[in-house]
């Protein structure tokens, strides 16, 4: 076990664990935020994506010695004071079904945005391909990740 000082959402956190703990993990049990979200642990799934400096990465396969000196952000941290243009995108359109990967295709639309602001329709696929959606939510998907970028516009 080892001490890593971490930035979570703006705010310091110290946790005592092992140092190829994955962050998921970390973020869960460690930090009791649940909103990261465990599908496949093998980077396949994109459920559990966070933002690294504003990068959209998988935390399942992230070891937390590599978290530290950079601003990671969970789905909690997104739109704390008011909701995220591309959160209430997810709303007006109705997205989610069962919810459970919404989380991680919200994280990686938000960072898509950031580095692609008006994305084509093909962009914004190929952008969110790596997030699985069990209920095959892609459509509505689709059309959230275009709204949101008209907004944030
Ligand atoms: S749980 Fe990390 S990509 Fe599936
Ligand atoms: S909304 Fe159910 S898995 Fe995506």
């Amino acid at each position: 076990m080892a001490i890593f000082n971490l930035n979570v959402n703006g705010k310091k956190v110290t946790v005592d664990v092992d140092a190829d703990t994955p962050l998921l993990w970390v973020l869960r049990d460690e930090l009791n935020l649940m909103g990261t979200k465990f599908g496949c642990g093998i980077a396949s799934c994109g459920s559990c994506t966070v933002h690294l400096n504003g990068m959209a990465m998988r935390s399942c396969v992230t070891p937390v010695s590599s978290a530290e000196s950079v601003e990671i952000t969970t789905i909690e941290g997104l739109g704390e004071e008011k909701l995220h243009p591309v959160q209430e995108a997810w709303k007006e359109l109705d997205v989610p079904q069962c919810g459970y990967c919404q989380a991680g295709q919200i994280m990686t639309a938000t960072s898509f945005l950031k580095q692609n602001p008006n994305p084509s329709t093909e962009e914004i696929r190929n952008a969110m391909n790596g997030n699985l959606c069990r209920c095959a939510s892609y459509n509505r998907i689709e059309k959230a990740v275009a709204l949101a970028a008209k907004k944030m516009s």
